[in-house]
């Protein structure tokens, strides 16, 4: 603002200047934005942060793509692996972004190479402001150059945070790396990190393909004792944005906790189920080397991921509350929909779901499937009722 500087000094003449003809100054003119295509179903993958923190290096991250392939997860649709903050060296001479030189001595782009090589993708991560949260460089100034960093170096998912951004603006900030990150050529799923500040649900639809919703997740089924967002506070503040999901833009309600021990297994089936259900981006936060064979079951279940994945892109909705009692339902393609019977209390409980919550008439026969017992139940014409175990799911695909 050439403005605002020349005439500053008392806050009557930069009014009367800023006014003035003379002095405008036009918006730089802005490329079309429509959505770039990607994610037109939640993304799938594995992050470093909920279980790594900063302790990672270019061995954390090769352990995880060789244990996404092992484990079977490859198969099952997980495909970004993301490293998350705290790979980042200073800045080069010329402003280029380097990687910490002890944690990845080989570099970031021999990362994303061997990555690939296991027919995954490759993520990282920066920050809107002058530094990331974690206290390394941010992208703040260097968008353009940042972003043309990336693609160099094969990066396939960028996660962008919010820390240290002072009074930038939310919406300008992230669409400018946005165009920074479409001016590459390269296809780069754009995820969104500012916890809800700028609710971005209003306005990221074509700018990003994944905004978070709520501040970081904790392992834990509720708040407690200074800890925010247990999983359940953050499903009930995710619940109020269903509208604004759809292909290639979803509400992230923060990453999986399945595995990481905070939970129960009954707790961990629950979230997975219930980001099934909301359609959110499905980012394991475990230690994939380490997983025992119920966390793999879990985060492997095919029938849950389906409800995720499936192509109308409908984020599920809470239909029925009374109390702990809760029936979710998810339209799916083809007419069908996912329930879940949600039981959030400490005793088990019987939940039922009518066929007035999924909009079809009474009679319409539908065949009935519970899929973490993988099992089809008696068909049903009006409704299904379940005892659900206390913390736990009842999930079901209904279809005709
Ligand atoms: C923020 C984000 C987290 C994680 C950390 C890294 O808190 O919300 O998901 O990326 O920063 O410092």
């Amino acid at each position: 603002m050439r403005c605002l500087i020349l005439s500053g000094f008392v806050a009557l003449s930069w009014f009367a200047a800023a006014a003035s003809p003379a002095c405008a100054q036009a918006a730089p003119p802005q490329p079309p934005r429509q959505s770039n295509g990607l994610a037109l179903t939640p993304p799938m993958g594995w992050n470093s942060w909920n279980h790594f923190g900063c302790d990672i290096s270019e061995q954390t991250i090769r352990a995880a793509a060789d244990a996404m392939v092992s484990s079977g997860m490859k198969d099952a649709g997980y495909q970004y692996v993301v490293i998350d903050d705290c790979w980042h060296g200073p800045r080069d001479a010329e402003g280029n972004i380097t990687a910490d030189p002890k944690r990845f001595p080989s570099g970031i782009k021999a990362l994303a190479d061997y990555v690939h090589a296991k027919g995954l993708k490759f993520g990282i991560y920066s920050d809107a402001g002058t530094q990331t949260c974690a206290g390394r460089p941010g992208s703040r100034g260097y968008e353009y150059q940042d972003a043309r960093t990336y693609a160099a170096w094969g990066v396939d998912y960028l996660k962008y945070d919010w820390c240290h951004t002072g009074t930038q603006d939310g919406q300008s900030s992230y669409t400018l790396m946005s165009d920074a990150l479409r001016a590459t050529g390269r296809p780069i799923v754009f995820s969104l990190c500012d916890w809800g500040s700028n609710k971005d649900w209003l306005w990221a639809k074509n700018v990003g393909n994944l905004w978070r919703t709520t501040g970081d997740i904790y392992d834990g089924w509720e708040s407690r004792d200074g800890h925010y967002n247990g999983m359940t506070n953050i499903v009930d503040m995710q619940a109020e944005l269903a509208a604004y999901a759809g292909p290639g833009h979803w509400n992230d309600p923060d990453m999986l906790e399945v595995g990481n021990g905070g939970m129960s297994n009954e707790e961990y089936k629950t979230q997975f189920s219930l980001w099934a259900e909301m359609a959110a981006p499905l980012i394991a936060g475990n230690d994939l080397t380490k997983m025992d064979a119920q966390t793999l079951a879990i985060l492997t279940n095919r029938e849950v991921i389906a409800v995720d994945q499936d192509a109308l892109g409908v984020q599920g909705r809470r239909v029925f509350k009374d109390g702990d009692r809760e029936v979710w339902v998810k339209p799916l393609a083809g007419g069908g929909r996912a329930v879940v019977l949600f039981n959030r209390g400490k005793e088990a409980s019987e939940i039922a779901v009518d066929w007035d919550m999924l909009g079809y008439p009474k009679g319409t026969p539908m065949h009935v499937r519970d899929l973490w017992q993988h099992k089809d139940l008696p068909r049903a014409h009006e409704r299904v009722a379940a005892e659900v175990p206390p913390h736990g799911v009842v999930m079901l695909r209904l279809s005709y």
